[in-house]
């Protein structure tokens, strides 16, 4: 996008947009010529309206003790280059409201939620260039309907987003992030009607209800209703590890205890669905306890395939690999999961029924949570004139399917799943009426 301009009479920003999300942040800028423009994050392959919610930490070695960062794709860069030597943090948004986080460990340092954000925010606004230069005095944040974890906190979410979003010198306000999409389709219509918002993001699946008036309405939105839950892409990613990676890697296998075989403890396995532990498990004591399970195990070979998984911080490249997958099954019905690295090679072919069957209860959850968020509104399904489906995990076929069931084909709109949010956050940021679309601080 345009430089700011010096003569900030004519098309300076006025407020600009910022969906923080669980893999992807993007940010808009809302202009006084009433447009929107997405920002363009410099990134090692060229400007980019998504920049990866990714950190990268590795020891400065031009000042002992301190850290040295990377964000968004330079932070994969960085790590891909040196990952013996760095430490890779990725969808640290959906530790925001659990209060078991205290802070993530980095070699000697520990980083608490609210000091990751700002490092990645400081990171983000420097990739932002011009346009991020200079902030204007309204900026909108998005957060989730209902953040990830089985008991989330929002009260220490708003608390830690208030220490993190501080670092931007500039009063913030957090507005439901499907209400952003909301407003962004609402530019759309030109008829009053019932709308439908369904984000499925990385951490949440976000749903909101909002009552649509006709172009030029003094309150073009009035939100009628919304619910949330902790289960989307992130969860989705899991269950391809689970089902497909770690049975490969020994899980649900057999060892021999005396003149017993049992069943590996699943135990074993438990870090790989944690981000934040998953980048530790490169330590003595989880190696000797992988050897000697090697040792003990049916098929030794598949615990040797773990131990080359932790002894070479093989679990990013096998994440990448599965969310490689799960893209590709969104457009195909078969797909291969590749994956070839130190001491493991994979190549297993995966059917999208297959896939399917793994995230079948996630589903069932969200399909409960779209009526409660129908409930909460008061609403029957033919009282929704629109369904605007967006987030990256919208375009699961099988998610679409939960709503083309429910609300038939012709009533579903889809579109600018990365980036529908920050472009309604920043035209909430536009309105006069800007502290009425605030969500509840907790
Ligand atoms: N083609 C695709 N098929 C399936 N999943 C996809 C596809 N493209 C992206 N995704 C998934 O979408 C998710 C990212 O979507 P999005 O950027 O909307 O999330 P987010 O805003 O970062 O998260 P949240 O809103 O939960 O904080 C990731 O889990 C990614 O793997
Ligand atoms: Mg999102």
């Amino acid at each position: 996008m345009a430089p700011l301009q010096s003569d900030s009479s004519r098309d300076h920003t006025l407020a600009i947009g910022i969906d923080f999300g669980t893999t992807n942040s993007v940010v808009a800028c809302a202009r006084a010529s009433a447009g929107v423009d997405l920002v363009d994050f410099a990134t090692p392959d060229g400007p980019a309206a998504v920049f990866r919610s990714a950190l990268c930490f590795w020891a400065d070695d031009a000042h002992r003790g301190a850290l040295a960062s990377a964000a968004g794709p330079w932070a994969i860069a960085e790590f891909l280059d040196f990952p013996g030597g760095s430490r890779f943090l990725q969808s640290f948004k959906s530790v925001a409201a659990n209060p078991a986080f205290e802070h993530a460990n980095l070699f000697e340092k520990r980083l608490k939620f609210e000091e990751l954000g700002r490092i990645f925010l400081r990171h983000l606004v420097a990739h932002g260039g011009a346009a991020l230069a200079e902030l204007p005095d309204r900026i909108v944040v998005g957060r989730p309907v209902r953040y990830v974890g089985a008991r989330p906190d929002p009260a220490l979410a708003r608390t830690r987003y208030d220490a993190m979003f501080a670092s931007l010198g500039r009063p913030v306000h957090y507005v439901y992030e499907p209400l952003g999409a909301a407003f962004s389709f609402a530019a759309r219509l030109t008829e009053p009607a019932t709308l439908l918002v369904a984000d499925f993001g990385g951490g949440t699946s976000d749903f909101s209800i909002v009552r649509v008036a006709a172009p030029g309405a003094p309150r073009r939105c009035t939100p009628l209703g919304a619910a949330g839950i902790g289960i989307a892409g992130d969860q989705f990613d899991f269950r391809i590890m689970d089902k497909l990676v770690l049975p490969l890697l020994g899980k649900g296998g057999t060892y021999r205890s005396f003149d017993k075989v049992l069943e590996i403890p699943p135990g074993h396995f438990a870090d790989f669905g944690d981000w934040s532990r998953l980048a530790l498990m490169r330590n003595r004591r989880t190696l000797e306890q992988l050897a000697k399970l090697q040792h003990s195990a049916t098929d030794p070979a598949a615990i040797g395939r773990m131990i080359a998984v932790v002894e070479n911080e093989l679990g990013h490249g096998l994440y990448e690999a599965v969310g490689r997958l799960k893209r590709a099954l969104s457009s195909d019905t078969h797909a291969q999961f590749q994956f070839a690295g130190d001491g493991l090679t994979i190549a297993v072919d995966v059917a999208r029924t297959d896939f399917e069957r793994w995230i079948a209860p996630d589903l069932d959850r969200i399909a409960e949570t779209v009526d409660a968020a129908l409930a909460d509104a008061g609403l029957a399904p033919d009282h929704i004139d629109h369904v605007f489906l967006t987030g990256g995990s919208s375009l699961i076929p099988a998610v679409r399917d939960l709503f083309t069931r429910r609300f038939g084909d012709a009533r579903i709109a889809c579109g600018d799943e990365l980036t529908s949010i920050a472009h309604g956050l920043a035209l909430i940021g536009q309105s006069p009426d800007l502290d009425e679309w605030t969500a509840p601080a907790a």
